[in-house]
């Protein structure tokens, strides 16, 4: 994914400008863990909503496997969006009413690659690499949560997308269970692009590549 001087600038209430993002020119390859630290109002989940396409930047170009995102349709967009990327938040975002398999599932209910019993079976394979083939039918509020932080993994995963973005994925988890999450991503980096945000410096060591936000400036360590 290729950003090319991408501005952010919102208009606050008060009709102040603030400038999210200044100039940001950066290359985002395959097969990589990125750690983007910055401070809180830094921009990162700025930057991750225009990476995710849930977000059009105010100015610059952004290419998403050779794709001018600004050039698509909302089809197109939503296509992309829900079969090559996956999402991983600090409050999980876990639906309570549903079971941890179900909250995986659906992602794929608009998602036609596969048939229902391979989406299952894949989604089993899943929950037994990470370690939760005993939690399948549970409710999230019957997890911990770095079992709930696992499960939104999996849901990141379920269609096979070739990027992950994770925005302060460690950021309501103890210690063991941080190592966790962050061992799992760096394992699933081996094949896609990771792409963590995050103010916890830990990330750090388990990143190939390290950059820094400030001010919406992002610079290479
Ligand atoms: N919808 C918005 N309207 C106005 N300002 C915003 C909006 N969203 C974010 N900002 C501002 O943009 C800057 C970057 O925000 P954000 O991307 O959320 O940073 P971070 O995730 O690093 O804390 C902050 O100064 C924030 O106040
Ligand atoms: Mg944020």
């Amino acid at each position: 994914m290729k950003m090319e001087d991408i501005v952010k600038t919102y208009i606050s209430k008060n009709g102040n400008q603030v400038k999210a993002l200044n100039n940001i020119n950066y290359n985002f390859k395959e097969g990589k863990f990125y750690a983007i630290m910055g401070q809180s109002g830094s921009g990162k989940t700025t930057l991750i909503n225009i990476l995710g396409l849930v977000d059009v930047p105010t100015r610059g170009k952004y290419f998403f496997n050779g794709l001018e995102v600004q050039k698509l349709s909302n089809d197109k967009l939503s296509e992309i969006r829900n079969n090559e990327i996956g999402f991983v938040f600090q409050h999980f975002y876990l639906n309570n009413r549903l079971t941890a398999l179900e909250n995986v599932l659906l992602p794929t209910l608009i998602n036609k690659k596969h048939t229902k019993e391979e989406i299952i079976e894949n989604a089993k394979k899943l929950f037994n690499n990470l370690g939760l083939e005993s939690r399948m039918n549970h409710y999230p509020n019957e997890l911990s949560g770095g079992e709930q932080q696992r499960v939104s993994l999996i849901r990141a995963l379920i269609n096979e997308p070739s990027v992950i973005l994770a925005d302060e994925p460690t950021g309501n988890l103890d210690y063991n269970n941080e190592l966790e999450i962050l061992k799992l991503l760096k394992e699933v980096s081996k094949k896609k692009c990771v792409i963590v945000v995050s103010h916890n410096p830990n990330i750090k060591k388990y990143a190939d590549i390290v950059l820094n936000l400030d001010k919406g400036v992002l610079n290479e360590n």
